[in-house]
């Protein structure tokens, strides 16, 4: 199939009860790019990303992809905040969206394994998933969006609560993903983090991108006085 990318927002608004959520927004997620959403609680990050995912409706304006929305639905995958487990083991909750694949069972549970592996939980394969930590429900929530390779893949604050070793975790499958050259978005609130990952940077400020462009561009000489502000630790 070809590229469902880019993924492109022409004038798009997500309003509520007459106050707007994010808006004016016009911006293009371009395939084989890591962006790292930032900005300050309440700038309108977690809606940016489900209205790009098709979770959160267009106020007005337009989402389109170089494909039918329908096709780019199923190849795109969504990680909330607070990933919810299926009640089934760990192993299970990994195999389950490559069974609905067709993927086989000898297979199915080979790359479960191997993903258990990546974010050390091997160990943990046959406990209950909703038992596990939250930390760790973190990382099974990654590993399996990840698992069933979708084109594009967003990921809200996927390292929020975690401690060091969980958050290493993560950033290690990441960035094998980048070199993979798969689409990725995501938000966090550690700039750190947005530094070793993020090829591109989206600066969102009162529901709007305030500014956006290459992540060594952004970090290196950032363009306004807000995004300065912002990675100096100031209030913005
Ligand atoms: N369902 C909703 N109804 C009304 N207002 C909402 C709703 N969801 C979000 N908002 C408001 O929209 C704005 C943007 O919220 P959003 O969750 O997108 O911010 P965020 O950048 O993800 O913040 P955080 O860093 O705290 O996660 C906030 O002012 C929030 O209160
Ligand atoms: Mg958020």
């Amino acid at each position: 199939m070809s590229s469902i990318l880019p993924l492109t927002l022409s004038n798009a608004y997500v309003k509520r009860r007459g106050k707007t959520l994010i808006g004016p927004i016009d911006l293009s997620i371009e395939a084989a790019e890591l962006t790292i959403i930032i900005g300050p609680n309440g700038a309108g990050k977690t809606t940016l990303m489900r209205a790009m995912h098709g979770l959160q409706r267009l106020t007005s304006g337009v989402l389109e992809f170089a494909c039918s929305i329908d096709d780019a639905r199923q190849a795109q995958a969504f990680v909330p905040q607070n990933p919810i487990m299926m009640r089934r083991s760990l192993r299970n909750n990994l195999i389950y969206p490559l069974q609905l694949r067709g993927v086989s069972k000898s297979a199915a549970n080979a790359q479960a394994d191997d993903w258990a592996q990546r974010i050390n939980l091997r160990h943990a394969l046959d406990q209950s998933a909703p038992n596990l930590s939250g930390g760790e429900k973190q990382k099974v929530a990654v590993a399996r969006a990840l698992i069933r390779e979708p084109e594009l893949v967003f990921l809200d604050e996927p390292c929020a609560n975690l401690d060091g070793h969980a958050t290493r975790d993560i950033e290690t499958m990441l960035l094998a993903e980048r070199a993979a050259r798969r689409t990725i978005v995501m938000s966090t609130h550690n700039l750190g983090q947005a530094r070793r990952l993020a090829t591109r940077v989206i600066f969102m400020l009162g529901g709007c991108v305030h500014e956006t462009g290459r992540a060594d561009a952004f970090f290196d000489a950032p363009q306004t006085p807000e995004a300065a502000a912002f990675l100096t630790g100031d209030i913005v």
